[in-house]
């Protein structure tokens, strides 16, 4: 099915006519490519004055290229919407290795030019000549005329990834090829396909025929529904059964789409865990040999070996990608301690542990895919109990595990949670369909770097590329699964092409706000980006202030607001600079377009209070997994966010937390607040009392007031809860007290000690 729905018809002719000068080009600037509405961002882009009269479209010359290689390169232009016709301008496609032709070792460079003789295409492969006419599409659509310009351009990584799940909830080969058409679009080419979990097996494999018959269906449609209850599968044909697999032909058929398009499909068979649906159906190769006891193999019976070795040889007759990935993530290992078998194997092998255990599987299949001609990659904990260092290990736990691989002569696809888990909130939570946490705007995800500068060229070469991961367990239909990835992997697309130098979030923003409409004409469901903006508060302490800094998605947008918690309108000042606060106050902020209000306002009380930057004395210590930034965080007057880990929120698993601000000298005091936050969910409830005391030397205390609560212990949702207390009193120290609601296991999580 074709990704683009309106082209025009096309006529094709690979005849050379003489050359019609329609439009003179001069005059080299040397640019950044900005006005140019090309994503991801060329690496280099020199546009002259002047520009080509292309409403009669091309006229294709592609007599210097080997004929199944035009063949195809026309083939794929008869599904597009560049028009070629008999009286178009010349395009001329050939087969070069000279000019800019610089490249990462994936010969997929390519030079563009467009010129008073029409437009010039060379590359050293056919990759590069297709990724060229994906720049001249993206040139032409913008009307009869496109710029004059010189394009040189290369990938800055060779693997420039999408990964999707399609066990927790299925997703048809049409919805995939959709998605390959558009990758393929924006210059990415690598198709992790995530075929195998515990909420369903999806690979046709002969030999094993439970695995689709059974293992690949359950009673609940929904993932959620399925985790909370006894996690049954049933068999195919069930009445009511969800579920699905692909066959051999449908794989076939989506591995020849992607080829065409220059996308690989990356398999990736789960083990030793994240393997429920295989171990209820072939339950002798579990621990206990018993169905629905455990999500690992047994890494101690040699049938686990046979079983994942049949089960490659026919992904490695299917897949013709060199890489095999085996999964290697969040296998637990408390069957493997208490199973004689896997101990057995320990002893015998020589092994340190069940770390060690994880690790001989891992190298087993490892050698196992070698002498196929296969090589191997998997997660991160691949690393875990040692490693060979011709396995690729993709990087998911944090960006700093992908970087110490790397340092460690691993080979490395970076896909860090903090900038590719695209399964994340992308906006406001309450304004989002439910998502599995976190927050993951747009704009975090164009920030990633994924080679750090401290890098040596060795060490940077080690890194293949980057992914984004789309995990379906929260989304359930296609609409949604696109609505999570566009136009996310449009900066992820720019992450893992683009040179950092030639990389800016300013000008990103205006393309990709011009991006969505056209993703939406050609029928897919993008993120529209957020209708409102978003407020950050920083300290300036230069000119002893809060300096309040908005920011928006959108493009193009105006931000107005207001410091007087009055609702911002079309006559409230025009957002430019960061503003300062010195007091206390509610700033305000809406975006207008076109003069009108987008979306709702939104507000943050700021309080400039006369604790800032005073010492805090902790008599009861904050967790080191929550210091929102260490012992100033209490009095840096930056209060927490929506995200109780969002970094402002400071953490406390202790019975009573107890603290103090020293405000150097006994001053007077007017009003005392703190701010606790509630999600049950997440372990953290609001203390059961806020007492707060005063002291001329931190030894003798007078209490001042304290403050009790109504909230519900079991309160769904994240909630916040204000204790104050204002008055007239004297005093140095300040002293906050608050019992959790239990001696153990219950978080308190405060952002701040506002004084007055
Ligand atoms: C993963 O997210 N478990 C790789
Ligand atoms: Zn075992």
């Amino acid at each position: 099915m074709p990704l683009y729905c309106h082209f025009k018809p096309l006529f094709k002719s690979l005849s050379l006519l003489f050359i019609i000068l329609l439009s003179a080009c001069n005059s080299v600037n040397k640019s950044s490519g900005e006005s140019l509405r090309l994503i991801p961002m060329p690496n280099s882009v020199t546009t002259r004055s002047g520009s080509l009269d292309v409403s009669k479209g091309f006229r294709l010359v592609v007599e210097e290229l080997p004929s199944d290689m035009a063949f195809r390169l026309t083939d794929w232009l008869n599904g597009n919407p560049l028009v070629i016709s008999d009286e178009g301008q010349p395009l001329r496609l050939h087969l070069s290795n000279e000019g800019n032709h610089i490249d990462n070792g994936s010969n997929e460079s390519y030079t563009l030019t467009v010129n008073r003789k029409g437009v010039d295409i060379s590359s050293p492969s056919e990759v590069g000549l297709f990724y060229a006419l994906q720049s001249l599409l993206q040139l032409s659509r913008s009307g009869d005329r496109i710029p004059c310009v010189e394009i040189n351009d290369q990938p800055r990584f060779a693997y420039r990834g999408l990964h999707i799940d399609v066990s927790r909830h299925f997703f048809s080969i049409d919805f995939l090829k959709k998605q390959i058409d558009a990758m393929a679009h924006y210059k990415l080419n690598m198709f992790h396909w995530h075929l195998t979990d515990a909420a369903g097996w999806r690979l046709q494999v002969d030999r094993y025929p439970e695995l689709t018959g059974t293992a690949a269906w359950r009673p609940q449609a929904s993932w959620k529904e399925w985790w909370a209850s006894d996690r049954a599968y049933v068999t195919e044909g069930t009445p009511g059964a969800y579920g699905g697999y692909y066959t051999k032909e449908e794989v076939a058929e989506l591995i020849r789409y992607a080829a065409e398009r220059h996308v690989t499909i990356i398999p990736e068979i789960e083990m030793p865990g994240h393997s429920e649906e295989v171990l209820a159906v072939y339950p002798n190769l579990s621990c206990s040999g018993k169905p629905y006891t455990a999500g690992e193999f047994c890494i101690g019976n040699e049938e686990t070996f046979e079983f994942l070795e049949n089960v490659l040889d026919e992904v490695i007759e299917l897949f013709p990608s060199k890489y095999i990935h085996v999964g290697g993530d969040e296998a637990s290992k408390e069957h493997w301690k208490r199973c004689p078998k896997c101990q057995a194997r320990i002893k015998g092998e020589g092994l340190k542990d069940e770390a060690g255990l994880q690790s001989y599987l891992i190298r087993r299949i490892e050698q196992y895919l070698y002498s196929k001609g296969r090589e191997l990659i998997g997660w991160d904990e691949i690393l875990e109990g040692g490693l060979d260092n011709s396995a690729v290990v993709m990087a998911w736990r944090g960006e700093g595990i992908g970087i110490e691989a790397a340092r460690q002569g691993y080979r490395v696809i970076m896909t860090p949670g903090e900038y590719a888990y695209f399964d994340k909130y992308q906006g406001m939570p309450d304004k989002q369909p439910e998502a599995i946490g976190g927050f993951l705007p747009i704009e975090m995800v164009y920030s990633y770097n994924p080679v750090p500068d401290s890098f040596s060229p060795e060490e940077a070469a080690r890194v293949w590329g980057v992914q984004a991961n789309l995990w379906a367990e929260y989304i359930e239909t296609e609409a949604h699964m696109e609505y999570m990835i566009w136009p996310r992997l449009l900066a992820m697309a720019e992450v893992a092409w683009t040179a950092p130098e030639r990389k800016s979030w300013e000008n990103f923003r205006q393309r990709v706000n011009r991006e969505i409409p056209i993703l939406q004409e050609r029928g897919y469901n993008p993120y529209t980006l957020s209708e409102e903006p978003f407020i950050s508060l920083s300290r300036d302490t230069v000119n002893s202030a809060t300096a309040v800094t908005f920011t928006t998605e959108r493009y193009p947008v105006e931000i107005r607001y207001t410091t007087d918690g009055s609702e911002p309108g079309m006559g409230s000042e025009l957002y430019t600079a960061p503003i300062r606060v010195t007091d206390s106050t509610v700033v305000s902020a809406r975006l207008f377009q076109a003069d009108k209000p987008l979306g709702d306002v939104v507000s943050q009380r700021v309080d400039y209070h006369r604790a800032i930057g005073k010492e805090v004395l902790y008599n009861t210590p904050f967790s080191r997994y929550y210091p929102a930034g260490g012992a100033e965080a209490l009095v840096d007057g930056l209060p927490g966010g929506q995200a109780h880990g969002d970094g402002r929120w400071q953490g406390f698993l202790v019975p009573e937390l107890d603290v103090v601000v020293d405000m150097g000298k006994a001053v007077d005091i007017s009003k005392l607040q703190v701010r606790f936050l509630h999600n049950a969910n997440a372990w953290i409830w609001l203390p059961k009392t806020v007492t707060f005391s005063l002291s001329e030397d931190n030894e003798a205390y007078r209490s001042l007031v304290t403050l009790t609560h109504e909230v519900e212990e079991d309160g769904s949702g994240t909630l916040f809860q204000t204790f104050g207390w204002s008055g007239e009193a004297m005093g140095r120290f300040i002293r906050v007290q608050a019992p959790a609601i239990r001696e153990r296991d219950a978080w308190l999580f405060m952002d701040e000690i506002v004084v007055w």
